[in-house]
């Protein structure tokens, strides 16, 4: 594995499914408390400023500067470290972010050297309005350069500094993404809070999925539980309890980053519980950093098997239709042969014991997560 960073898939909150561009110091700073108080102790730990901290032109020496509701980054990171946290930034390849704020366009050296004297943990890396200054009919390695440049840049900086890259999938980026230095990639566009879109994207993962490992993690984009909104009419996630089970479910069985993309200062019990139940995040966080695959497809139901670093699987039960449905598990087939211990994750119990057929009555767009071990 040798200097790796980012061995398990990041654990973190990000502003943007939240604020979008109205993110400020001072909510950053309560997303951090929130961290402290309530989900730190479960592992999370990157406070992730989005698009919008930017100002809109550089210093007179070509500094990157932010807009006024940054007052100061480096006191806003120190305040994050002194917490514990790990702090993350946002930028573009192109001369503007797709928020209109300042990219890094030719001042990726000097960039990445402000966020190293920030103290800056985490880089996300948004294509945006790159594709004005690539060449026209876009090739591989025309994807690859604006990430590569980043990546010699960030070399330079004597800090470690997870590198997230965000072009939506472009090229199929899963299958270089590690290749050109990336700790994780998105897969897709942007996510919102609704069954269609977290389904189309979570359970079209099959062609990603055996490039995710320890170090290099393929991203099906941000959470959408608690208070959303994209800085625009805040509202509660429209997604029911069970679609959000599913949610977390699928992104832990993916290795997917989980960033919390809600309000953290309005965070719900029920949002809570979601983000702490250990018994998932293990499945998410599993050292050896595999991805599940699709097992089971049908009208009504989805069955996608994890290997864990054990040796045991851990399983998704997913009920994709609006009825209830009683879904078969065959424990005898796809590597669960042996495997005779059940443990139900989101209930943190053994439920059964033995082999062959297991049967479970799952809720509409519900979920049954299981770990199976000799
Ligand atoms: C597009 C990205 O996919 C989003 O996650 C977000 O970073 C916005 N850009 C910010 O402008």
């Amino acid at each position: 594995i040798g200097d790796l960073i980012g061995l398990t898939p990041a654990l973190g909150w990000n502003s943007w499914n939240a604020f979008g561009l109205s993110v400020t110091d001072e909510k950053v700073r309560i997303a951090a408390q929130t961290m402290i108080d309530k989900l730190s102790a479960h592992g999370w730990n990157y406070i992730n400023i989005d698009d919008g901290w930017e100002a809109e032109k550089r210093s007179a020496s070509g500094e990157i500067v932010t807009n006024q509701k940054f007052p100061d980054m480096k006191a806003t990171t120190d305040y994050v470290h002194s917490l514990g946290l790990k702090m993350g930034i946002y930028s573009s390849p192109g001369p503007l972010t797709c928020g209109g704020y300042l990219g890094s366009w030719q001042h990726e050296d000097q960039d990445a050297k402000t966020y190293g004297d920030w103290g800056i943990d985490y880089l996300k890396y948004d294509w945006c309005s790159y594709t004005e200054v690539a060449p026209k009919n876009l090739t591989l390695d025309d994807m690859k350069k604006p990430y590569q440049v980043m990546r010699a840049s960030l070399n330079k900086v004597p800090r470690d500094i997870m590198y997230s890259f965000c072009q939506y999938g472009m090229g199929k980026v899963w299958n270089w993404g590690a290749e050109v230095g990336g700790n994780s990639w998105r897969t897709t566009g942007d996510i919102t809070d609704t069954w269609k879109s977290m389904t189309d994207i979570g359970f079209s993962q099959m062609a990603a999925a055996p490039h995710a490992e320890p170090g290099h993690f393929n991203d099906p984009d941000m959470l959408i539980v608690g208070k959303v909104g994209w800085g625009d009419s805040q509202h509660n996630t429209r997604l029911t309890p069970d679609e959000q089970y599913t949610h977390i479910s699928l992104w832990s069985l993916l290795s997917s980053p989980l960033l919390i993309g809600c309000d953290m200062g309005k965070l719900d019990k029920f949002t809570l519980g979601l983000l702490t139940n250990d018994e998932v995040l293990a499945i998410n966080q599993d050292a050896l950093g595999k991805e599940a695959t699709q097992a089971v497809k049908n009208d009504n139901y989805q069955i996608w098997i994890k290997d864990m670093a054990d040796g045991g699987k851990a399983v998704g039960i997913f009920n994709t239709s609006d009825k209830y449905q009683a879904i078969t598990l065959n424990r005898d087939e796809n590597g669960l042969k042996g495997l005779t211990k059940m443990r139900d994750a989101w209930r943190q119990k053994g439920i059964i014991a033995g082999a062959g057929n297991y049967t479970v009555n799952v809720a509409p767009h519900g979920v049954m997560l299981v770990r199976l071990n000799k």
